[in-house]
Protein backbone atom coordinates (compact mmCIF):
# COMPACT_ATOMS: atom_id res chain seq x y z
CA UNK A 1 0.00 0.00 0.00
CA UNK A 2 0.95 3.84 -0.92
CA UNK A 3 2.36 5.28 2.02
CA UNK A 4 -0.03 8.35 2.48
CA UNK A 5 -1.01 10.79 5.91
CA UNK A 6 -3.19 8.95 7.53
CA UNK A 7 -6.21 10.29 9.67
CA UNK A 8 -4.58 11.80 13.04
CA UNK A 9 -6.16 10.87 16.12
CA UNK A 10 -8.66 13.69 17.38
CA UNK A 11 -10.11 14.17 13.78
CA UNK A 12 -12.97 12.06 14.44
CA UNK A 13 -15.30 14.67 14.76
CA UNK A 14 -14.13 16.65 11.83
CA UNK A 15 -14.54 13.51 9.45
CA UNK A 16 -18.19 13.15 10.64
CA UNK A 17 -18.80 16.28 9.72
CA UNK A 18 -17.46 15.67 6.41
CA UNK A 19 -19.09 12.57 5.94
CA UNK A 20 -22.13 14.38 6.50
CA UNK A 21 -21.78 17.77 4.87
CA UNK A 22 -19.59 17.39 2.31
CA UNK A 23 -18.81 13.47 0.74
CA UNK A 24 -22.14 13.36 -1.42
CA UNK A 25 -21.34 9.61 -2.10
CA UNK A 26 -25.09 8.27 -1.65
CA UNK A 27 -25.44 6.69 -5.21
CA UNK A 28 -22.29 6.71 -6.20
CA UNK A 29 -20.52 4.98 -3.39
CA UNK A 30 -16.70 5.50 -3.65
CA UNK A 31 -14.76 2.30 -3.41
CA UNK A 32 -11.86 3.12 -5.27
CA UNK A 33 -9.83 5.60 -4.04
CA UNK A 34 -9.56 8.13 -7.21
CA UNK A 35 -13.08 8.22 -7.76
CA UNK A 36 -13.75 9.77 -4.17
CA UNK A 37 -10.80 12.10 -5.05
CA UNK A 38 -12.92 12.81 -8.54
CA UNK A 39 -15.99 13.49 -5.99
CA UNK A 40 -14.29 15.12 -3.08
CA UNK A 41 -12.46 17.35 -5.86
CA UNK A 42 -15.95 18.09 -7.79
CA UNK A 43 -17.73 19.02 -4.57
CA UNK A 44 -14.87 21.21 -3.41
CA UNK A 45 -15.34 22.77 -6.52
CA UNK A 46 -19.22 22.77 -5.58
CA UNK A 47 -19.90 22.74 -9.61
CA UNK A 48 -22.16 19.98 -10.71
CA UNK A 49 -21.18 20.20 -14.37
CA UNK A 50 -23.03 18.34 -17.00
CA UNK A 51 -20.25 16.02 -18.32
CA UNK A 52 -19.52 14.46 -14.74
CA UNK A 53 -23.38 13.68 -14.58
CA UNK A 54 -23.17 11.87 -17.92
CA UNK A 55 -19.79 10.09 -16.57
CA UNK A 56 -21.49 9.12 -13.60
CA UNK A 57 -24.82 7.77 -15.32
CA UNK A 58 -22.42 5.46 -17.66
CA UNK A 59 -20.77 3.65 -14.78
CA UNK A 60 -23.93 3.43 -13.04
CA UNK A 61 -25.71 1.63 -16.14
CA UNK A 62 -23.01 -0.38 -16.46
CA UNK A 63 -22.60 -1.13 -13.21
CA UNK A 64 -26.70 -1.99 -13.31
CA UNK A 65 -26.42 -4.19 -16.58
CA UNK A 66 -23.74 -6.41 -15.49
CA UNK A 67 -25.87 -6.77 -12.14
CA UNK A 68 -29.00 -7.77 -14.18
CA UNK A 69 -26.74 -10.27 -16.07
CA UNK A 70 -25.38 -12.04 -12.76
CA UNK A 71 -28.61 -12.02 -10.65
CA UNK A 72 -31.22 -12.81 -13.61
CA UNK A 73 -35.01 -12.01 -11.93
CA UNK A 74 -35.51 -15.31 -12.95
CA UNK A 75 -34.67 -16.85 -10.33
CA UNK A 76 -34.42 -14.64 -7.51
CA UNK A 77 -37.41 -16.04 -5.88
CA UNK A 78 -35.69 -19.38 -5.90
CA UNK A 79 -32.44 -17.66 -4.35
CA UNK A 80 -34.17 -16.29 -1.71
CA UNK A 81 -36.14 -19.68 -0.90
CA UNK A 82 -32.73 -21.31 -0.86
CA UNK A 83 -31.10 -18.69 1.12
CA UNK A 84 -33.80 -18.66 3.83
CA UNK A 85 -33.64 -22.63 3.96
CA UNK A 86 -29.46 -22.65 4.28
CA UNK A 87 -30.17 -19.73 6.76
CA UNK A 88 -32.24 -22.03 8.79
CA UNK A 89 -30.80 -25.37 8.11
CA UNK A 90 -28.87 -26.91 11.36
CA UNK A 91 -27.09 -29.41 9.30
CA UNK A 92 -24.50 -27.27 7.93
CA UNK A 93 -22.50 -27.27 11.42
CA UNK A 94 -20.09 -29.70 13.53
CA UNK A 95 -21.19 -31.08 15.15
CA UNK A 96 -24.94 -30.37 13.54
CA UNK A 97 -27.44 -28.49 15.61
CA UNK A 98 -26.99 -24.82 14.81
CA UNK A 99 -27.68 -22.54 12.02
CA UNK A 100 -27.14 -19.02 11.20
CA UNK A 101 -30.66 -18.43 13.32
CA UNK A 102 -28.76 -19.81 16.19
CA UNK A 103 -27.24 -16.47 16.56
CA UNK A 104 -29.09 -14.53 14.67
CA UNK A 105 -32.87 -14.33 16.17
CA UNK A 106 -35.70 -12.87 14.43
CA UNK A 107 -37.44 -11.13 17.49
CA UNK A 108 -34.39 -9.33 18.18
CA UNK A 109 -33.44 -8.13 15.05
CA UNK A 110 -31.72 -10.77 13.95
CA UNK A 111 -28.89 -9.96 16.76
CA UNK A 112 -28.33 -12.16 19.99
CA UNK A 113 -29.15 -11.65 23.56
CA UNK A 114 -25.88 -13.25 24.52
CA UNK A 115 -23.38 -10.80 24.81
CA UNK A 116 -21.40 -13.92 23.11
CA UNK A 117 -22.78 -16.13 21.10
CA UNK A 118 -21.75 -20.08 21.76
CA UNK A 119 -20.57 -21.90 18.86
CA UNK A 120 -21.77 -25.14 17.41
CA UNK A 121 -18.88 -26.86 19.98
CA UNK A 122 -20.77 -25.58 23.32
CA UNK A 123 -17.77 -24.58 25.16
CA UNK A 124 -16.72 -22.33 22.24
CA UNK A 125 -17.56 -18.99 22.99
CA UNK A 126 -16.39 -15.97 20.89
CA UNK A 127 -15.73 -12.50 22.08
CA UNK A 128 -17.93 -10.24 20.06
CA UNK A 129 -21.29 -9.97 20.01
CA UNK A 130 -23.61 -11.11 17.26
CA UNK A 131 -24.81 -7.98 15.37
CA UNK A 132 -28.52 -7.22 13.85
CA UNK A 133 -28.33 -8.40 10.76
CA UNK A 134 -31.38 -5.84 9.78
CA UNK A 135 -30.00 -3.31 7.19
CA UNK A 136 -26.62 -5.16 6.57
CA UNK A 137 -26.77 -5.86 3.63
CA UNK A 138 -26.73 -2.13 2.99
CA UNK A 139 -23.30 -1.67 4.56
CA UNK A 140 -21.20 -0.10 1.94
CA UNK A 141 -17.99 -2.11 1.41
CA UNK A 142 -14.87 -1.84 3.22
CA UNK A 143 -13.22 1.26 1.51
CA UNK A 144 -10.58 3.79 2.60
CA UNK A 145 -11.64 7.08 1.64
CA UNK A 146 -10.47 10.86 0.88
CA UNK A 147 -12.04 14.07 2.57
CA UNK A 148 -11.14 17.41 2.22
CA UNK A 149 -11.24 19.64 4.72
CA UNK A 150 -12.76 23.01 4.21
CA UNK A 151 -8.51 24.40 4.19
CA UNK A 152 -8.27 22.00 1.56
CA UNK A 153 -6.17 19.41 3.43
CA UNK A 154 -6.67 15.69 2.23
CA UNK A 155 -7.31 13.38 4.88
CA UNK A 156 -7.67 9.28 4.77
CA UNK A 157 -9.84 7.05 6.88
CA UNK A 158 -11.54 3.44 6.92
CA UNK A 159 -15.23 2.99 6.52
CA UNK A 160 -17.95 0.05 5.58
CA UNK A 161 -17.13 -3.47 5.74
CA UNK A 162 -19.13 -6.08 7.49
CA UNK A 163 -17.58 -7.37 10.93
CA UNK A 164 -17.59 -4.83 13.54
CA UNK A 165 -13.81 -4.55 12.10
CA UNK A 166 -14.69 -4.37 8.89
CA UNK A 167 -12.31 -7.73 8.12
CA UNK A 168 -15.03 -8.94 5.24
CA UNK A 169 -14.69 -6.90 2.90
CA UNK A 170 -18.30 -7.23 1.76
CA UNK A 171 -21.35 -9.39 2.45
CA UNK A 172 -20.60 -12.03 -0.36
CA UNK A 173 -17.32 -12.32 1.45
CA UNK A 174 -18.70 -12.34 4.92
CA UNK A 175 -21.16 -14.86 4.55
CA UNK A 176 -19.03 -17.28 3.77
CA UNK A 177 -17.42 -17.07 7.52
CA UNK A 178 -19.73 -18.81 9.76
CA UNK A 179 -19.59 -22.04 8.23
CA UNK A 180 -15.90 -22.48 8.65
CA UNK A 181 -14.88 -20.38 12.16
CA UNK A 182 -14.48 -22.97 15.30
CA UNK A 183 -16.29 -20.49 17.01
CA UNK A 184 -19.44 -20.90 15.41
CA UNK A 185 -20.57 -23.24 12.79
CA UNK A 186 -16.96 -24.97 12.69
CA UNK A 187 -17.37 -27.27 9.62
CA UNK A 188 -13.75 -28.52 8.35
CA UNK A 189 -14.04 -27.11 4.06
CA UNK A 190 -15.95 -26.23 1.25
CA UNK A 191 -15.93 -29.87 0.83
CA UNK A 192 -17.50 -30.71 3.59
CA UNK A 193 -20.29 -27.92 3.17
CA UNK A 194 -21.12 -28.90 -0.57
CA UNK A 195 -21.52 -32.94 0.81
CA UNK A 196 -24.14 -31.54 3.19
CA UNK A 197 -25.58 -28.99 0.62
CA UNK A 198 -26.28 -31.72 -1.68
CA UNK A 199 -27.98 -34.19 1.62
CA UNK A 200 -30.48 -31.51 2.46
CA UNK A 201 -33.64 -31.08 1.83
CA UNK A 202 -33.90 -27.80 -0.48
CA UNK A 203 -31.11 -30.03 -2.62
CA UNK A 204 -33.25 -30.39 -5.65
CA UNK A 205 -34.22 -25.75 -5.58
CA UNK A 206 -30.17 -25.52 -5.00
CA UNK A 207 -29.75 -27.79 -8.08
CA UNK A 208 -31.67 -25.44 -10.08
CA UNK A 209 -30.03 -22.87 -9.49
CA UNK A 210 -26.40 -24.82 -9.69
CA UNK A 211 -26.98 -25.97 -12.85
CA UNK A 212 -27.17 -30.06 -13.77
CA UNK A 213 -23.53 -30.18 -15.20
CA UNK A 214 -21.37 -28.60 -11.87
CA UNK A 215 -23.69 -30.39 -9.59
CA UNK A 216 -20.80 -32.20 -8.58
CA UNK A 217 -18.33 -29.77 -8.24
CA UNK A 218 -17.83 -28.42 -4.92
CA UNK A 219 -16.64 -24.55 -5.65
CA UNK A 220 -20.29 -24.15 -7.84
CA UNK A 221 -22.30 -25.54 -5.34
CA UNK A 222 -20.90 -23.59 -2.25
CA UNK A 223 -20.70 -20.23 -4.70
CA UNK A 224 -24.47 -20.38 -5.52
CA UNK A 225 -25.33 -21.05 -1.63
CA UNK A 226 -23.81 -18.26 -0.09
CA UNK A 227 -25.07 -16.44 -3.50
CA UNK A 228 -28.68 -17.68 -1.98
CA UNK A 229 -27.95 -16.05 1.98
CA UNK A 230 -27.01 -12.48 0.63
CA UNK A 231 -29.92 -12.52 -1.81
CA UNK A 232 -31.91 -13.38 0.93
CA UNK A 233 -30.40 -11.09 3.66
CA UNK A 234 -30.91 -8.55 0.91
CA UNK A 235 -34.90 -9.29 0.57
CA UNK A 236 -37.52 -6.59 2.01
CA UNK A 237 -36.93 -8.96 5.58
CA UNK A 238 -34.14 -7.01 6.02
CA UNK A 239 -34.81 -3.16 4.93
CA UNK A 240 -38.42 -2.96 5.67
CA UNK A 241 -38.07 0.71 6.99
CA UNK A 242 -41.44 0.68 8.81
CA UNK A 243 -40.09 2.12 12.12
CA UNK A 244 -41.82 5.30 14.01
CA UNK A 245 -38.63 7.38 12.83
CA UNK A 246 -39.71 6.62 9.18
CA UNK A 247 -43.20 7.30 9.59
CA UNK A 248 -41.95 10.94 10.65
CA UNK A 249 -39.46 11.60 7.97
CA UNK A 250 -42.11 10.59 5.71
CA UNK A 251 -44.20 13.21 6.98
CA UNK A 252 -46.23 13.00 9.60
CA UNK A 253 -44.78 14.80 12.01
CA UNK A 254 -47.57 13.86 14.90
CA UNK A 255 -46.28 10.34 14.64
CA UNK A 256 -43.41 11.37 17.52
CA UNK A 257 -44.74 12.43 21.06
CA UNK A 258 -43.28 15.46 22.35
CA UNK A 259 -40.51 13.52 24.80
CA UNK A 260 -39.58 11.90 21.49
CA UNK A 261 -39.05 14.91 19.55
CA UNK A 262 -37.10 16.55 22.55
CA UNK A 263 -35.08 13.20 22.30
CA UNK A 264 -34.16 13.94 18.44
CA UNK A 265 -32.68 17.62 19.59
CA UNK A 266 -30.45 16.01 22.22
CA UNK A 267 -29.71 12.75 19.46
CA UNK A 268 -28.93 15.92 16.94
CA UNK A 269 -27.40 18.93 19.78
CA UNK A 270 -26.09 17.78 23.00
CA UNK A 271 -26.08 14.15 22.57
CA UNK A 272 -24.30 14.60 19.16
CA UNK A 273 -25.09 11.41 18.40
CA UNK A 274 -25.87 12.20 15.04
CA UNK A 275 -22.20 13.36 13.83
CA UNK A 276 -21.59 9.20 13.65
CA UNK A 277 -25.35 7.54 13.45
CA UNK A 278 -26.71 10.50 11.21
CA UNK A 279 -30.64 10.76 10.80
CA UNK A 280 -29.66 12.14 6.86
CA UNK A 281 -30.23 9.62 3.77
CA UNK A 282 -27.01 8.79 2.61
CA UNK A 283 -25.96 5.68 1.54
CA UNK A 284 -30.16 4.90 1.10
CA UNK A 285 -32.97 7.07 0.19
CA UNK A 286 -33.67 6.52 3.88
CA UNK A 287 -31.10 7.33 6.48
CA UNK A 288 -29.17 4.19 8.28
CA UNK A 289 -28.17 5.66 10.69
CA UNK A 290 -24.87 5.25 11.04
CA UNK A 291 -21.73 6.85 8.53
CA UNK A 292 -20.29 3.28 8.85
CA UNK A 293 -16.91 5.11 10.08
CA UNK A 294 -14.18 3.65 12.79
CA UNK A 295 -14.06 4.67 16.27
CA UNK A 296 -12.75 3.49 19.19
CA UNK A 297 -15.80 4.15 22.01
CA UNK A 298 -13.20 3.17 25.26
CA UNK A 299 -15.56 0.51 26.20
CA UNK A 300 -15.44 -1.42 28.93
CA UNK A 301 -12.66 -4.60 28.36
CA UNK A 302 -14.21 -8.37 28.74
CA UNK A 303 -10.53 -9.81 28.98
CA UNK A 304 -8.55 -10.95 26.03
CA UNK A 305 -7.43 -7.41 24.11
CA UNK A 306 -9.52 -6.90 20.79
CA UNK A 307 -7.80 -4.93 18.27
CA UNK A 308 -10.67 -4.10 15.65
CA UNK A 309 -9.81 -2.68 12.95
CA UNK A 310 -5.65 -2.26 13.87
CA UNK A 311 -5.55 -5.95 13.93
CA UNK A 312 -6.30 -5.96 10.17
CA UNK A 313 -4.77 -3.02 8.88
CA UNK A 314 -1.64 -3.15 10.84
CA UNK A 315 -2.09 0.41 11.78
CA UNK A 316 -1.75 1.18 15.97
CA UNK A 317 -3.44 4.46 15.62
CA UNK A 318 -6.51 2.09 14.65
CA UNK A 319 -6.29 -0.54 17.70
CA UNK A 320 -9.96 -0.85 19.41
CA UNK A 321 -12.07 0.74 16.47
CA UNK A 322 -14.94 -0.64 15.70
CA UNK A 323 -17.44 0.29 12.39
CA UNK A 324 -20.18 2.44 14.05
CA UNK A 325 -23.44 0.24 13.45
CA UNK A 326 -26.87 1.21 12.49
CA UNK A 327 -29.18 1.86 15.44
CA UNK A 328 -32.02 0.83 13.76
CA UNK A 329 -33.90 -1.58 16.10
CA UNK A 330 -31.51 -0.92 18.62
CA UNK A 331 -34.13 -0.83 20.99
CA UNK A 332 -34.21 -4.66 20.70
CA UNK A 333 -30.93 -5.84 20.06
CA UNK A 334 -29.22 -5.60 23.73
CA UNK A 335 -26.64 -6.11 25.04
CA UNK A 336 -24.66 -3.37 23.16
CA UNK A 337 -21.05 -2.54 21.74
CA UNK A 338 -18.93 -5.26 19.83
CA UNK A 339 -18.03 -7.28 23.02
CA UNK A 340 -21.39 -6.79 24.21
CA UNK A 341 -20.17 -5.04 27.56
CA UNK A 342 -22.75 -2.55 27.87
CA UNK A 343 -26.25 -4.33 29.04
CA UNK A 344 -28.94 -1.89 28.51
CA UNK A 345 -29.88 1.64 26.16
CA UNK A 346 -29.45 3.63 29.39
CA UNK A 347 -26.32 2.27 30.07
CA UNK A 348 -25.04 3.13 26.46
CA UNK A 349 -26.06 6.82 26.97
CA UNK A 350 -24.90 7.58 30.46
CA UNK A 351 -21.49 6.02 29.15
CA UNK A 352 -21.53 8.54 26.11
CA UNK A 353 -22.50 10.86 28.80
CA UNK A 354 -20.37 10.30 31.86
CA UNK A 355 -17.33 7.88 30.70
CA UNK A 356 -14.83 10.84 31.23
CA UNK A 357 -16.26 12.47 34.53
CA UNK A 358 -15.60 11.02 38.23
CA UNK A 359 -18.44 9.49 38.60
CA UNK A 360 -17.08 6.80 36.02
CA UNK A 361 -18.09 3.27 36.50
CA UNK A 362 -16.75 1.66 33.94
CA UNK A 363 -13.92 -0.74 33.74
CA UNK A 364 -10.53 -0.26 32.17
CA UNK A 365 -10.83 -0.68 28.30
CA UNK A 366 -8.41 -2.39 26.13
CA UNK A 367 -6.64 0.46 24.12
CA UNK A 368 -6.89 3.40 26.31
CA UNK A 369 -4.24 5.24 23.78
CA UNK A 370 -6.93 5.38 20.96
CA UNK A 371 -10.27 6.55 22.59
CA UNK A 372 -11.87 9.37 20.95
CA UNK A 373 -11.85 11.51 23.81
CA UNK A 374 -13.03 14.90 21.87
CA UNK A 375 -16.47 13.93 20.58
CA UNK A 376 -17.83 11.98 23.90
CA UNK A 377 -17.67 11.05 27.73
CA UNK A 378 -18.53 13.90 29.04
CA UNK A 379 -21.36 15.08 27.27
CA UNK A 380 -23.45 16.92 30.51
CA UNK A 381 -27.02 16.04 29.46
CA UNK A 382 -29.02 16.17 32.66
CA UNK A 383 -31.46 13.38 33.48
CA UNK A 384 -34.39 14.13 31.56
CA UNK A 385 -32.79 14.62 28.72
CA UNK A 386 -30.76 11.20 28.93
CA UNK A 387 -34.73 10.35 29.62
CA UNK A 388 -35.28 12.07 26.01
CA UNK A 389 -33.25 10.51 23.80
CA UNK A 390 -33.92 6.78 25.26
CA UNK A 391 -37.49 7.40 24.21
CA UNK A 392 -36.44 8.59 20.73
CA UNK A 393 -34.04 5.31 20.79
CA UNK A 394 -36.84 3.46 20.78
CA UNK A 395 -38.76 4.98 18.07
CA UNK A 396 -35.79 2.80 15.59
CA UNK A 397 -38.21 -0.54 15.74
CA UNK A 398 -39.18 -1.74 12.47
CA UNK A 399 -43.18 -2.46 13.39
CA UNK A 400 -42.68 -5.42 11.49
CA UNK A 401 -40.05 -6.95 13.98
CA UNK A 402 -42.37 -5.70 17.22
CA UNK A 403 -45.36 -7.01 15.78
CA UNK A 404 -44.17 -10.50 15.39
CA UNK A 405 -46.44 -12.92 16.09
CA UNK A 406 -45.47 -16.57 17.34
CA UNK A 407 -46.73 -18.90 14.61
CA UNK A 408 -44.19 -16.37 12.55
CA UNK A 409 -41.04 -17.07 12.13
CA UNK A 410 -39.45 -14.31 10.18
CA UNK A 411 -41.30 -10.49 10.04
CA UNK A 412 -43.57 -10.30 7.53
CA UNK A 413 -42.82 -6.60 5.84
CA UNK A 414 -44.46 -3.72 4.12
CA UNK A 415 -46.18 -4.57 1.12
CA UNK A 416 -44.51 -1.94 -0.70
CA UNK A 417 -41.26 -2.60 0.33
CA UNK A 418 -39.37 -1.37 -2.83
CA UNK A 419 -37.70 -4.51 -4.72
CA UNK A 420 -33.78 -4.78 -5.15
CA UNK A 421 -34.50 -4.75 -8.60
CA UNK A 422 -35.52 -1.46 -9.18
CA UNK A 423 -32.57 -0.58 -6.05
CA UNK A 424 -29.98 -2.10 -7.76
CA UNK A 425 -28.06 0.74 -7.88
CA UNK A 426 -27.43 1.00 -4.63
CA UNK A 427 -25.42 -2.26 -4.44
CA UNK A 428 -22.45 -1.66 -6.68
CA UNK A 429 -19.82 -2.18 -4.18
CA UNK A 430 -20.77 -6.07 -4.33
CA UNK A 431 -21.70 -6.77 -7.91
CA UNK A 432 -18.03 -7.20 -8.89
CA UNK A 433 -17.85 -9.76 -6.17
CA UNK A 434 -20.89 -12.16 -7.37
CA UNK A 435 -18.37 -13.82 -9.90
CA UNK A 436 -16.52 -16.73 -9.22
CA UNK A 437 -13.44 -16.02 -10.48
CA UNK A 438 -13.06 -12.75 -8.59
CA UNK A 439 -10.56 -12.39 -6.40
CA UNK A 440 -10.90 -12.32 -2.39
CA UNK A 441 -9.10 -9.34 -0.50
CA UNK A 442 -10.07 -7.57 2.43
CA UNK A 443 -7.91 -4.45 2.40
CA UNK A 444 -8.63 -1.53 -0.95
CA UNK A 445 -5.62 -0.39 -2.24
C1 LIG B 1 -22.27 -18.93 16.77
C2 LIG B 1 -23.08 -17.79 16.46
C3 LIG B 1 -23.20 -17.34 15.02
C4 LIG B 1 -23.65 -18.09 13.94
C5 LIG B 1 -24.04 -19.54 13.91
C6 LIG B 1 -23.67 -17.17 12.82
N1 LIG B 1 -23.26 -15.92 13.21
FE1 LIG B 1 -23.23 -14.28 12.06
N2 LIG B 1 -22.26 -13.29 13.52
C7 LIG B 1 -21.98 -13.79 14.78
C8 LIG B 1 -21.09 -12.88 15.48
C9 LIG B 1 -20.55 -13.05 16.90
C10 LIG B 1 -20.84 -11.82 14.59
C11 LIG B 1 -19.91 -10.64 14.82
C12 LIG B 1 -18.52 -11.13 14.55
C13 LIG B 1 -17.49 -10.06 14.32
O1 LIG B 1 -17.84 -8.91 14.11
O2 LIG B 1 -16.31 -10.41 14.33
C14 LIG B 1 -21.60 -12.11 13.37
C15 LIG B 1 -21.66 -11.27 12.26
C16 LIG B 1 -22.44 -11.51 11.15
C17 LIG B 1 -22.66 -10.56 10.08
C18 LIG B 1 -22.06 -9.17 9.97
C19 LIG B 1 -23.01 -8.10 10.39
C20 LIG B 1 -22.33 -6.75 10.47
O3 LIG B 1 -22.99 -5.80 10.88
O4 LIG B 1 -21.15 -6.62 10.14
C21 LIG B 1 -23.49 -11.16 9.16
C22 LIG B 1 -24.02 -10.57 7.87
C23 LIG B 1 -23.74 -12.51 9.66
N3 LIG B 1 -23.12 -12.67 10.88
C24 LIG B 1 -24.49 -13.44 8.98
C25 LIG B 1 -24.51 -14.78 9.36
C26 LIG B 1 -24.97 -15.85 8.50
C27 LIG B 1 -25.51 -15.68 7.09
C28 LIG B 1 -24.82 -17.01 9.22
C29 LIG B 1 -25.09 -18.44 8.76
C30 LIG B 1 -24.35 -18.88 7.60
C31 LIG B 1 -24.29 -16.64 10.51
N4 LIG B 1 -24.09 -15.30 10.55
C32 LIG B 1 -24.04 -17.54 11.55
C33 LIG B 1 -22.46 -14.96 15.31
C34 LIG B 1 -22.95 -16.00 14.54
C1 LIG C 1 -17.69 9.62 17.19
C2 LIG C 1 -18.66 8.71 16.66
C3 LIG C 1 -19.85 8.32 17.54
C4 LIG C 1 -20.71 9.15 18.23
C5 LIG C 1 -20.63 10.66 18.38
C6 LIG C 1 -21.73 8.29 18.78
N1 LIG C 1 -21.49 6.99 18.43
FE1 LIG C 1 -22.60 5.38 18.99
N2 LIG C 1 -21.20 4.14 18.20
C7 LIG C 1 -20.07 4.54 17.53
C8 LIG C 1 -19.20 3.38 17.33
C9 LIG C 1 -17.85 3.40 16.62
C10 LIG C 1 -19.85 2.29 17.94
C11 LIG C 1 -19.29 0.84 18.06
C12 LIG C 1 -18.25 0.83 19.17
C13 LIG C 1 -17.81 -0.51 19.68
O1 LIG C 1 -18.55 -1.49 19.55
O2 LIG C 1 -16.72 -0.58 20.26
C14 LIG C 1 -21.11 2.79 18.46
C15 LIG C 1 -22.07 2.00 19.07
C16 LIG C 1 -23.29 2.47 19.54
C17 LIG C 1 -24.34 1.63 20.09
C18 LIG C 1 -24.29 0.11 20.19
C19 LIG C 1 -25.12 -0.51 19.11
C20 LIG C 1 -25.06 -2.00 19.08
O3 LIG C 1 -25.73 -2.57 18.20
O4 LIG C 1 -24.37 -2.63 19.89
C21 LIG C 1 -25.36 2.45 20.46
C22 LIG C 1 -26.69 2.05 21.07
C23 LIG C 1 -24.94 3.81 20.15
N3 LIG C 1 -23.68 3.78 19.58
C24 LIG C 1 -25.71 4.94 20.39
C25 LIG C 1 -25.20 6.23 20.33
C26 LIG C 1 -25.85 7.37 20.91
C27 LIG C 1 -27.20 7.35 21.61
C28 LIG C 1 -25.02 8.45 20.71
C29 LIG C 1 -25.19 9.86 21.20
C30 LIG C 1 -25.28 10.01 22.65
C31 LIG C 1 -23.85 7.95 19.97
N4 LIG C 1 -24.00 6.61 19.76
C32 LIG C 1 -22.79 8.74 19.55
C33 LIG C 1 -19.78 5.82 17.13
C34 LIG C 1 -20.36 6.97 17.68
Amino acid sequence: MKQIQRVAKGKRYLISRLRRDVVPTGLIKCSQRNTCLLAAIIIAFATLNPVCAQDESTVLDRLQERQGAELGSSNKAESIQVGKAIFLDTNLSNPTGQACISCHIPQHAFADPKPQSTGAINHRVGTRNAPSLMYAALIPSFAYDDFFTPEGDEIYAYEGGLFWDGSARDLFEQVQKPFFHANEMNLDNEEQLANRLRKSNYSNDLKKLVGEAVWQDDSAVTYQAYLALVVFLRSPIFRPFDSKLDQYLAGDLESLDEKERRGMQVYINGGKCNDCHPLNAKHWDQPLLSDFGYDNLGVPSIGKPDGGLGAHTGNKDELGQFRSPSLRNVAITAPYMHNGSLKTLREVVEFYNARDTPKRRWKQTDFPETVNRDDMGNLKLNEREVDDLIAFLHCFTDRCIENMSDEEQFPVPPKDTPSVQTKSLYFPGWTQRLHRSFKQSTTQD
